[in-house]
């Protein structure tokens, strides 16, 4: 068994304070296998933003995968935009743009999906697909492979146009060939998860997709901020929303998923009431 922790749209520049300090106490009494950041660590890319978010990774658990969001390219410095978009991500939170974790149970792949070219979608390239397909394929049968990204594969159940990452379908079809069990992402500060055929009706392998809400955020969607709690063996995915409750973090949802016969099936959700009020604030995720 395997305990993923993961995180998303931390925000510095938009942070709430006191729940990203009770973030860290919550991690802290508990050692994932992994922890997994899905992108957004800052507002607006700025060096203070970065510097914020590097020196909260460091009091996280480790290992870590962590991955840019759309929010960690700048927005307003047109040049840095197009000519050193990932500069200062590189810089402060990692170098490494393929980030991977391995043990004997599970492969973790990490890749960018932000575009200097919008600022808001994502889409993963060729060369990328390429490099996962390389990857993934190089794992021995039986372990859970896991991709990384920040814009996710399926929309959220009560927005069906909601901004998933563009090309979903196209590079299903090449993930599912190179035996993806589970996609993890964030991107629209909503938790929720699915087979991604619940959109993609010519995907033929069923693959699980996760999405985190933001952790610390200010800029919530009517949903408290949250994280995930993953715990998987080969055909056994439990996802445990731990959501803030005005005090803590405590578990508010949780959904296990059974493998059968290849195909995910939600078994069980079990739902606890939260009661922090709507924000009916927009935001760019
Ligand atoms: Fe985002
Ligand atoms: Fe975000």
């Amino acid at each position: 068994m395997r305990t993923i922790a993961h995180v998303s749209d931390l925000h510095f520049g938009r942070l709430d304070a006191p729940v990203a300090e009770r973030l860290v106490e919550d991690l802290r009494q508990q050692t994932p296998s992994l922890l997994v950041v899905s992108g957004d660590f800052t507002q607006r890319a700025r060096r203070r933003q970065y510097a914020q978010a590097a020196a909260f990774l460091k009091r996280l658990p480790t290992p870590q995968i962590l991955v840019p969001g759309n929010h960690d390219v700048p927005m307003y410095d047109v040049i840095r935009r197009f000519l050193l978009p990932l500069q200062r991500y590189q810089a402060y939170i990692t170098p490494d743009l393929f980030p991977s974790y391995l043990d004997d149970e599970m492969f973790v792949l990490g890749i960018n999906t932000a575009r200097s070219f919008t600022q808001k979608s994502g889409w993963i390239t060729e060369d990328q697909l390429a490099i996962v397909e390389q990857k993934m394929q190089a794992q021995a049968p039986g372990s859970m492979r896991v991709l990384v990204t920040h814009h996710p594969f399926i929309p959220p159940p009560r927005d069906p146009h909601g901004d998933i990452l563009r090309g979903a379908a196209g590079a299903l079809a090449r993930l599912e060939q190179c035996g993806v069990d589970l996609l993890l992402a964030g991107h629209l500060h909503l938790a929720y998860h699915d087979d991604v055929r619940s959109r993609h009706k010519a995907t033929r392998r069923s693959i699980l997709s996760i999405q985190a809400g933001t952790a610390t955020s200010t800029r919530r969607r009517g949903e408290p901020n949250a994280y995930n709690w993953i715990t998987f063996s080969p055909d056994l995915v439990t996802v445990a929303v731990r959501a803030w409750d005005g005090r803590e973090f405590t578990e508010s949802l949780v959904t296990r998923y059974r493998r059968t016969d290849h195909i995910w099936s939600r078994e069980s959700q079990l739902p606890v009431d939260t009661t922090v009020p709507r924000s009916p604030e927009k935001n760019q995720n």
